[in-house]
Parts: structure tokens; sequence; C-alpha cells
């Protein structure tokens, strides 16, 4: 089987691992936090990075740290993973959708401004599957309105938009390394910011708010404390990150040349304001496959290719119908990547030879 995707540990994280065994520091304290923490903010050109547990608890710390709470409404968009709302859930907040536009998948910026309230304190983009947003309109919107903008860029690091790297675009920027993120930690996390007192309430309510004076807590806090072994793992994949975005782009490409004579399927895009990590090689249907998606990934199973399915809707999700949430919204746009999307191998080990197979396997279908 030729898998969607394999953390690839190249580098020195055996090393550092087996150094914080050795030097017993395999908790929550220990020189990777920091390390991992300073370079990877360096990187994205923020001033502070504060390691979490994985991506979703980032999501929740963010916006615990904006005090984003009951009674107020955050932006997001309906085509994203469930984290980016559940994290909106976590704080007591309304979720509020927008539909996505159809070649990225990101937030259709067009859309944002229809649905800003009294009560909305924040927008929330994702960069979907790798491919920045348009952040510039954001931006611009947010302002106007006083509002936050969160990054949810857990599935971009390394993109960049105008020229301008991603987590260095908003207030507060989240990301995840989960096993199959561009850079990972096996699980863990990082919000960034270059805004120094909120860098601080982060690092404060992450650690159960303690304070100087041990055992005194002014606020509810939570433990999303990254360990020294997580870390130890991120910083060696930090170290050849550029060469894992470079790979991920390098198979992009010849993805997309060996898929361009197929009518019936739509291949990723690269708008001209971005730089696209390709963190998923995703394509939709369309034409005479529009409807025959399951028969095509079973097909693709069948002879060795792995693949998933795009994200489903927010507003089709059990969970927030029980709860009332999005009732007889619509989100067409979603709802046709839902259908007719899917993505192929894209891990950053993948090999020329298996794509040209996977190439060949589609083509046979
Ligand atoms: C867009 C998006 N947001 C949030 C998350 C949550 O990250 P994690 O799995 O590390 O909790 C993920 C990844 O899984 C994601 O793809």
């Amino acid at each position: 089987m030729i898998p969607v995707c394999t953390p690839f540990l190249t580098g020195k994280e055996l090393q550092y691992v087996t150094d914080c065994f050795k030097t017993n520091w395999i908790s929550s304290q220990g020189k990777y936090i920091s390390e991992f923490e300073e370079k990877f903010s360096v990187y994205c050109n923020v001033k502070f990075g504060v390691a979490t547990t994985n991506g979703t608890t980032a999501l929740h710390l963010a916006l615990a740290a904006l005090g984003i709470k009951k009674g107020d409404e955050v932006i997001v968009p309906s085509f994203t993973m469930i984290s980016t709302v559940f994290a909106i859930c976590y704080v007591g907040a309304k979720p509020v959708l927008v539909d996505a536009e159809l070649d990225t998948g990101n937030i259709d910026v067009s859309l944002i401004e229809k649905k800003i309230t009294k009560k909305t304190k924040a927008i929330l983009p994702v960069h979907i599957y790798g491919h920045p947003c348009d952040m510039d309109p954001i931006r611009q919107i947010a302002k106007k309105y006083n509002l936050y903008v969160v990054e949810d860029a857990a599935e971009a690091h390394g993109a960049f938009y105008k020229g301008k790297i991603i987590g260095s675009l908003s207030d507060v920027a989240c990301f995840s390394f989960y096993a199959n993120k561009i850079i990972t930690c096996g699980e863990g996390g990082m919000v960034l910011t270059s805004n120094k007192k909120i860098a601080e309430k982060l690092k404060l309510l992450k650690n159960l708010s303690f304070i100087k004076r041990r055992f005194i807590h002014h606020e509810i806090g939570f433990n999303y404390r990254m360990t020294n072994i997580q870390a130890a793992i991120g910083l060696a994949q930090l170290e050849n990150i550029d060469k894992f975005v470079n790979l991920r782009r390098k198979h992009a490409f010849l993805y997309n040349n060996l898929l361009n004579d197929i009518d019936w399927i739509n291949t990723p895009v690269e708008k001209s304001y971005a730089k696209n990590v390709y963190w998923m090689y995703g394509i939709t249907l369309k034409g005479k496959m529009k409807n025959k998606k399951k028969a095509f990934v079973s097909y693709l199973k069948d002879k060795g290719v792995e693949t998933r399915d795009f994200f489903i809707g927010m507003h089709r999700q059990p969970v927030f119908k029980k709860m009332g949430l999005f009732r007889g919204e619509k989100y067409p746009t979603t709802d046709i990547l839902a259908a007719t999307g899917l993505y192929l191998p894209s891990g950053s080990g993948l090999k020329e030879e298996q794509i040209k197979s996977v190439v060949k396997i589609i083509k046979s279908f």
C-alpha cells in the first residue's frame, strides 16, 4: 500500500530523544522545548512561540488567551477539520460559518463581512491543505470591525502569502505537529504571536495558571505542556523543514504534470499571492466522474493506493446538529468539495516511482 502520509524521520530525531533519556529530562521542562519554541518562532518571523500538546489545544489556548468567551462569535470556514470549530466551542463562543472557495478550499473572503455581528470577536481562517488564505482582505475586514485574526496554520508550515511566511500574518497563529504534518513531534502544537501580553497569557494558561507563588491560581488554566521528548523530535524536524517543503512541492509538480491530460480531475492550484506547501495533494473529480468518488477510491485501494476523503462540512456534523447549530444553513461549495475531493499519497518521503505508479493506476480506472 502506498500510504497517504507517514512521518519522515531522517535527521537528528533519535539523537535528541536519546539525549532526553540520558539526561533524564523527559517531561515538560528541558532545553529542547525552549529551543524549539524559539527557533520555530524565528522561522515564522514572529516574536514568541508557546508549545502545546497538539494543534487542537493550541487553538483552544489561543482563543482562551484572547479572552474569547460565551456570548462571543467567531467566524470560521465551514470546510475545515473539526478541531477549529471545537476550539471555539471549548471557550463557550459561537462558531459562525463561511463557505469555501472552490479552487483552494479556503474561506471565501467575499462572504465574511455579511456574517459579522456586534458579537463577532475574531476571524479564524484555515490554510487548507497547505494553500494560504487570501489574508489581506481578511486583515482589512478585521481592522474595520476591530476583530482578532487567529490563523489555523496546522497544515501550512513554511507556506507564504505575498512574500510573508504563514504564522506571521495574524494576532495569533496555531500550528499542529501531528504525525502527518510537514514537521512533526508525534503529537504537538504551537501558538505564535508577536504580542508580549498575549504570549504571557498563553504561557500562564497553558500551565494551569501557575504563578510565581506556587499553588495560588487566579483563573482556570489547562495542562497543555509539550514534553521535552516531543520538542526534541520537533527541533530535529525543524532543522529539515525547508527540505520537506521542497519535497512536497516537487511531488505536487510531478503529480500536476502527470495528471495534466486527465479531463475528469481538478489538480490543486497555487494562486498568484501564494506559495503552496501542498501539505496534502488534494484533487477533485469533475465532469462525468463527479459522482464516482466511491468507486474511484475503492479501485485505488484495491490497487494499493491509500487516499483520504476531503473534510465533511461543519454544518453536516451530527455533533453540531445536536447542539442546534447551523440549522437550515447552506454551504454549497463545501458540499461540492466534500463530495468530489480526496487526497492522494502526499508524504515527504514519497518516491518519484510511487507517484508515477499512483498516476498509472488512476489512468487505468
Ligand atoms: C486544519 C487543522 N486544524 C487543527 C488540527 C488539529 O491538530 P491536532 O491533530 O494536532 O490536534 C488539524 C490537524 O489535525 C488540522 O488539519
